[in-house]
């Protein structure tokens, strides 16, 4: 009979607190777990990191531990898109290979779920990674874009928990140098970038970007909250992010005649060269769409990528698999499909 027991990590001030071992033992564990699933240390986060993504006031994160004779053996994370009244509650439950299939899994689980109801939420989603492609039998997106297999260990273990399939995203991968050239901007518009933080006077543009980043993109049936973005809130944003050690690359597009900026797309790179490039947001507003400045912006980051930080491996990005306009242009770049992300959603009432 194994010794479980279950207690929410208080989370250190910083990696270097003398209280931050065991949230640096949690990310090992998060490390080897996914690494295990997914075949590749390549998703692995540093504790600096991850530590800089959890200070985010914004998106309430808790996280449990899961102890075997006090050993940590698995996690589960609590989280909130933003703000303390949003419906949903995304919930992560993590178990090391050699510690599955007996009942640990169900107990984080368990835990969290009344975490939800206690905290009246009224829906929980999840996340998992699967191979692609599929096994049969599958489980086919309700978008009708993207499947995932029946019985990978994560669907078996949501579905039988209630939880139904919301949304397949693709987890492309580029091999670095992507060799990527600069076209020539649509009239109209021209190009600015800067690595860091945001020039001051472009702040209430890159809010207007950030929270478009939370409605525009497709979510399928994903509960996705949209987001209030201010200047102050961009500020706070990088100056996070100025603490986990990475380098931020931006490229934007301006719309000449508004002196406005309508798109951006941003890379966060690892300091470590042997470390994958990591895509983040993308995004042309609707009303500027049309003028291939999706692929202008792609291309523009990788070429500063190729030129500014050479070495990385490659980069990965993420995207609905019913995304057709932003898969075009990743594939058109040279982004092959690698696995699929599914999110899982299990409505309460
Ligand atoms: C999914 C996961 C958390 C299950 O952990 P676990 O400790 O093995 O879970 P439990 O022992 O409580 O299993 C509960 C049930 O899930 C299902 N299940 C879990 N693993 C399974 C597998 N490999 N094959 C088939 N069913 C499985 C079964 O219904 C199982 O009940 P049973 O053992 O009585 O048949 C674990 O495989 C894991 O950490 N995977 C990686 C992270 C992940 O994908 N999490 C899911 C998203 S939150």
């Amino acid at each position: 009979m194994l010794m479980l027991t279950i207690e929410e990590l208080a989370l250190p001030e910083s990696i270097g607190a003398p209280d931050a071992g065991d949230f640096i033992e949690m990310v090992r564990i998060r490390n080897d777990i996914e690494a295990y699933d997914v075949g590749t240390r390549d998703f692995a986060v540093e504790p600096e990191e991850l530590l800089a993504i959890v200070s985010n006031p914004y998106e309430l994160r808790r996280f449990f531990l899961a102890r075997v004779d006090g050993r940590i053996v698995g996690r589960a994370v609590y989280q909130l898109q933003g703000g303390l009244d949003v419906p949903t509650a995304w919930v992560s439950v993590e178990i090391l290979p050699e510690f599955r299939r007996q009942g640990l899994g169900s107990a984080l689980y368990t835990h969290v779920h009344a975490i939800a109801l206690d905290d009246g939420r009224t829906a929980m989603q999840a996340e998992s990674f699967h191979h692609v492609p599929p096994a049969e039998p599958v489980i086919i997106s309700p978008t009708g874009f993207g499947a995932v297999s029946a019985d990978d260990a994560p669907s078996r273990f949501l579905v039988s928990r209630g939880f139904r399939l919301a949304q397949v995203n693709r987890v492309s991968r580029l091999a670095l140098p992507s060799g990527a050239q600069t076209p020539e901007p649509a009239a109209g518009y021209d190009l600015e970038a800067w690595e860091g933080s945001t020039p001051q006077h472009r702040l209430s543009d890159m809010a207007v970007l950030h929270a478009r980043m939370s409605t525009d993109p497709p979510a399928g049936e994903v509960d996705w909250q949209p987001e209030t973005w201010d200047e102050q809130r961009v500020v706070e944003h990088e100056r996070r992010r100025d603490t986990d050690g990475r380098r931020y690359l931006t490229v934007a597009a301006r719309h000449i005649e508004s002196d406005s900026l309508v798109g951006f797309s941003d890379l966060s790179v690892p300091p470590e060269v042997d470390r994958p490039v990591q895509q983040e947001d993308t995004i042309v507003l609707h009303e500027h769409r049309g003028h291939r400045l999706g692929m202008l912006l792609k291309a523009a980051n990788l070429q500063r990528l190729d030129e500014l930080a050479p070495g990385h491996p490659a980069i990965y990005t993420w995207n609905a698999e019913e995304n057709r306009p932003m898969l075009t242009v990743n594939e058109a770049v040279g982004f092959v499909p690698v696995a699929v992300e599914a999110s899982w959603r299990n409505d309460l009432n």
